[in-house]
């Protein structure tokens, strides 16, 4: 299994959403967070200011999935949350070791 983290913009979430939605997932975490990439949250560097850095707000969607399912995922998030301006965002791929469903007590992939 795989536990995809992808930061993208805001305003792109309800597209990534429905994308994953259209693929199959059946489970998404969304947080509001904040963060700065190779522009440190500026879209030009003003002179003299190179060393500011200006958090700006992302929003982060959790998937765990099954392994057969991550060229999706990724496709999926890649070809939305994409506006070709920078700040478009990243997506973080890690191996999930367990899942535990809560009230059925299921485990692994039978868990997503
Ligand atoms: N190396 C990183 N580690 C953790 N989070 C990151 C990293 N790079 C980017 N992020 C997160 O992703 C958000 C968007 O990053 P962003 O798309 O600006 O990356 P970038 O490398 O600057 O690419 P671009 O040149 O397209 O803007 C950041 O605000 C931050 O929250
Ligand atoms: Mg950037």
């Amino acid at each position: 299994m795989k536990l995809v983290s992808a930061v993208i913009k805001p305003f792109k979430l309800d597209d990534v959403r429905e994308a994953l939605s259209d693929i199959g997932i059946q489970g998404v975490t969304v947080t509001e967070v904040k963060g700065f990439g190779r522009q440190k949250g500026h879209t030009e560097l003003y002179r003299g200011a190179e060393y500011v850095v200006d958090f700006l707000p992302k929003v982060k969607i959790e998937v765990a999935i099954d392994d057969d399912m991550l060229d999706q995922v990724i496709e999926a998030i890649s070809k939305t949350a994409n506006t070709g301006k920078i700040g478009d965002g990243k997506i973080f791929v890690m191996p999930l070791e367990q899942v535990i469903r809560i009230r059925t007590g299921e485990t692994g992939p039978d868990a997503l």
